[in-house]
């Protein structure tokens, strides 16, 4: 497939990217490498903040929404350096010591941002916050952690069923035990750093185990955590100590899975992506996929850091239908819309249920994918809880349009090389939130 097949047109404010029908035995070969992981890179910015001393950080994602963090921390007080290489220096305040900001901290299209940056606003005893994100982020559900500091005694203003703008009075909390009625790393990680200075035991349980980056990472800067997998639960000791570390972010899965999946659907394909991080909270994909009877192995495993690291071969074949659900959900819901796009390359009827979170994400992503899809010829079927999309369906391009979500950009990019016809997809600039290089990557894969 020649580069110019595939074209960014930048007409401000929106991008669209146009996907020209892919050439007689075009395939994805090689070796690609992908940007940080979005949610270490979150947490390594937010503990390198709050920890004393200086945080070294490698790998960080320069997407969007690290650089919301980054610039809310800075607001109170940390000194983090441009983010313009993945390199980035973090001087951190010391627990406890965030600085009252002078205006709105602006978590942009960042639920991680806003939802952890919540548990510690609320913490700090004698200091006022307002907090405000872009449109997407001003419709989500911030109820979910709001109810939880309350029972800890936090004091925060919103709108109407808990959306933001919101304002936050910091308290000294007490601790609490919260049996957390949503499996959400969010949820659970805005409590975590909540205990962190509260006295006394903060324990989170979900009801399935979701990414336990913020516990692996806190251990490392020096809070006494305990986590126990058999009950969902993990206990932070407050008030904790933070110290200054060397992060270093493994890329993420969550990225690697449009090129996964592309691998797997385009015929005579074989990539490799390296350096995937392959955290078991975060594998869901390679274990659908490998159900979907894709080619897919891990080479080079190891462990970097903390975080288990391996490269991820895809070789094609053809695929399987298959039914997503339960405790599995957690552990890939951010690439429900990819793997959408997958099923309708696969035999039989692919069910994906458990998936309601979807409603809630940076768009209603079950109903975009299903509309999004119908329009390429897909066979989808929406669910109040998931997907239903028999496949094989041959995909024929369309005019479509992220609804400023980034994974939903990516992923019909993805389903676009594989269809017949031209394909659009307007607001395809959101891709920037989690995968600056995205379209460069996608003209170098295709190229
Ligand atoms: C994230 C957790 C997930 C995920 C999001 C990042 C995190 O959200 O969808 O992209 O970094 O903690 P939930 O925990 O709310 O499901």
């Amino acid at each position: 497939m020649p580069t110019d097949a595939i074209n960014l047109n930048r007409t401000e404010p929106h991008h669209s990217l146009t996907i020209a029908p892919p050439s007689e035995g075009f395939a994805l070969r090689g070796r690609i490498q992908i940007p940080g992981d979005k949610s270490i890179s979150h947490r390594a910015l937010m503990l390198g903040a709050l920890a004393s001393g200086e945080t070294q950080i490698q790998g960080l994602l320069l997407g969007e929404d690290p650089r919301s963090t980054a610039s809310c921390f800075r607001a109170m007080g940390a000194t983090i350096s441009e983010l313009n290489t993945d390199r980035v220096t973090v001087q951190g305040i010391g627990l406890g010591q965030l600085q009252e900001p002078i205006d709105f901290l602006d978590a942009g299209n960042s639920g991680t941002t806003m939802r952890l940056m919540l548990g510690l606003l609320a913490s700090h005893p004698g200091r006022f916050f307002t907090v405000t994100g872009d449109a997407s982020l001003r419709s989500r559900p911030m109820s979910r952690v709001i109810k939880p500091l309350q029972q800890m005694g936090a004091q925060i203003w919103y709108r109407a069923e808990g959306y933001a703008p919101l304002a936050v009075q910091g308290q000294t909390l007490q601790p609490i035990h919260y049996q957390s009625p949503i499996a959400s790393a969010q949820v659970k990680s805005c409590i975590l750093l909540a205990g962190l200075l509260t006295e006394g035991k903060t324990t989170v349980t979900e009801p399935a185990l979701s990414r336990d980056h913020s516990e692996r990472m806190l251990r490392a800067f020096g809070a006494t955590i305990t986590v126990d997998p058999g009950t969902c639960s993990a206990t932070v000791t407050g008030p904790a100590q933070l110290h200054g570390q060397t992060v270093i972010v493994p890329g993420d899965i969550s990225s690697a899975a449009f090129w996964m999946v592309a691998a797997a659907i385009v015929p005579g394909s074989d990539l490799t992506i390296e350096n995937v991080g392959v955290n078991p909270t975060r594998t869901g994909i390679l274990e659908v996929l490998q159900a979907m009877e894709a080619d897919v192995t891990l080479e080079n495993q190891r462990e970097v850091a903390g975080e288990p690291v391996a490269d991820v071969r895809v070789r094609y074949a053809p695929l399987k239908a298959c039914t997503i659900a339960g405790d599995v959900i957690p552990r890939l819901i951010d690439e429900i819309p990819i793997l959408a796009v997958a099923a309708t390359c696969a035999s039989g009827t692919t069910l994906i249920k458990d998936a309601e979170e979807l409603r809630v994400k940076e768009s209603d992503r079950l109903a975009v994918m299903a509309a999004q899809l119908t329009q390429m010829g897909a066979s989808v079927t929406e669910l109040p809880d998931g997907l239903e999309i028999t496949g094989q369906t041959p995909l024929t391009g369309a005019e479509l349009d992220s609804h400023t979500d980034h994974r939903i950009a990516m992923s019909l990019a993805i389903a676009a090389l594989i269809a017949t016809g031209k394909t659009t997809i307007h607001r395809a600039e959101a891709a920037a939130i989690s995968y600056p290089d995205f379209v460069p990557t996608l003209q170098r894969a295709c190229g």
